[in-house]
């Protein structure tokens, strides 16, 4: 028994197949709703949520690749399937490599489609559970959200939604690569200055007099270079929010003139005395100790005060390793669709290595290793061996003592697997087969052989 209700799209100009398949999900408690044409294929999928998408591929007017096209461009994460006759296998093969996650042969077999579709609620049941933590007004424009379960997670997000609607100041602390930028844009957009601009400036990539000419604007004439008067930052962030990043950085004398902004909502431009009033929302955020800086008569304690209104303390990855499945799966999921290919999973025993790693680079380097991993994949598994090789250090001495190590193996197996797959889809004619894998005959002979089938 299925215990979720899937949201399955199915599509077929034979209403015969389509009644055929419908029974059988339903006897399943399968869910799913059926389309005829693709023409209502595509006006239904507009209108409604769907996980899975299994289509016929030869039909009249918009066929089962026009669709496949255009689910992958709207939703990316939409796992299609593919229904090919024995007429269509270049189809069946272009559409794995439009993002398709398996085609099935014609007439299906329940006993090949049913275990697929299992198999993908599971995926989809596991990465349900990576709900965003954060209910945002607008989506973030990157399509990013907070992502974690974590009881330190969950506080920082509750802290967002409690002080998002305030116009307090916020300091967001964390080390690099622990989503500070992220949580400063989830503030913003779950605020009602989520129209206005969100503007962000990295205190530390402008030496001290070009920070503040890019903060505070300038008129024409007020230096050397100033052919035009120019608006600053703060003067762009009216209305909306202004991120000051590495604001540690900051140079003393930059800070007073910050603090008086914050305090009296005026600023002039350079080279002019007139005073502008501004309404913004400063979040600022540092991976520096401010309360040393202070010590150490680096950061201005009245200004650091101010700053400190609210303060978000972003956890370290290590901290947090219950997080990281949710992260990592969810980062597989996100970069396969960005490389136009099937979800991928990441294996237990990658799983558990990446639980068991630091991550001194934070979320930002689990997000790259999964990328790179997923690069690197067989297209459906994320396993130890995709990981990078400081990560997965085992894999490392597994390599070198082993050079026919299990990777080309699997390789091989994978080729194999395909190429028989695609021989049989063109029915045993081995010239056409060849075709399609885009090899010579020759070549496939030879493999054939290898595997026995001649
Ligand atoms: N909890 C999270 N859920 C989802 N994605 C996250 C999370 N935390 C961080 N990220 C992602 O990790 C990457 C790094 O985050 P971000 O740039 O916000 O870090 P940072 O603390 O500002 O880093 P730095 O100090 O180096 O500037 C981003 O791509 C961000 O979207
Ligand atoms: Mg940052």
């Amino acid at each position: 028994m299925m215990e979720q209700k899937a949201r399955i799209l199915l599509v077929d100009d034979e209403e015969n197949c389509l009644r055929a398949l419908k029974d059988v999900f339903e006897l399943e408690e399968i869910d799913c709703i059926t389309a005829n044409s693709g023409l209502k294929a595509l006006d239904l999928f507009n209108h409604n949520d769907f996980d899975i998408v299994i289509t016929d591929v030869r039909m009249p007017g918009i066929t089962g690749i026009d669709i496949l096209r255009q689910v992958k461009r709207l939703r990316p994460e939409t796992f299609v399937i593919i229904l090919t006759g024995h007429g269509s296998i270049h189809d069946a093969v272009a559409s794995i490599k439009l993002g398709a996650y398996q085609y099935i042969l014609k007439p299906v077999i329940m006993d090949d489609l049913l275990p697929l579709i299992k198999e993908i609620l599971t995926r989809i049941e596991q990465e349900s559970s990576a709900s965003p933590l954060l209910n945002l007004k607008e989506p973030l424009p990157s399509g990013k959200t907070i992502l974690g379960q974590s009881v330190r997670l969950q506080n920082v997000a509750k802290l967002i939604s409690k002080i998002a609607n305030t116009d307090l100041p916020v300091i967001i602390l964390g080390e690099s690569g622990t989503g500070k930028e992220l949580a400063a844009t989830a503030i913003h957009h779950s605020s009602d200055r989520a129209v206005k601009p969100f503007v962000a400036i990295n205190c530390a990539a402008f030496p001290d007099t070009l920070l503040e000419s890019e903060l505070f604007g300038y008129e024409k004439g007020a230096f050397t270079d100033a052919r035009n008067s120019k608006a600053g930052r703060i003067e762009e962030a009216d209305g909306g929010t202004l991120f000051l990043d590495e604001i540690g950085d900051m140079k003393p004398a930059m800070q007073a003139k910050m603090l008086r902004v914050l305090e009296e909502h005026e600023f002039q431009r350079l080279g002019s005395n007139k005073s502008r009033r501004v309404d913004i929302r400063l979040i600022s955020a540092t991976n520096r100790d401010l309360r040393q800086a202070i010590q150490e008569k680096a950061f201005r304690a009245d200004l650091y005060y101010r700053l400190n209104a609210v303060s978000i303390a972003m956890p370290p990855l290590r901290e947090i390793p219950e997080d990281i499945p949710l992260l990592a799966s969810h980062f597989a999921r996100e970069f396969a669709a960005r490389f136009n290919r099937p979800p991928v999973q990441v294996e237990q025993e990658a799983m558990a290595c990446l639980q068991s790693y630091t991550w001194p680079g934070n979320v930002r380097e689990l997000a790259n290793a999964i990328r790179r991993a997923v690069a690197l994949s067989d297209g459906k598994t994320i396993r130890l061996f995709d990981l990078p090789p400081h990560i997965n250090q085992e894999s490392v001495v597994a390599e070198k003592t082993a050079p026919d190590n299990s990777k080309s193996n699997l390789l091989e197996d994978i080729e194999r697997e395909h190429i028989l797959k695609v021989l049989d889809l063109s029915g045993g004619n081995k010239s056409e087969a060849a075709q399609i894998l885009g090899i010579h005959r020759d070549t496939l002979l030879r493999k054939l052989k290898k595997y026995g089938r001649e």
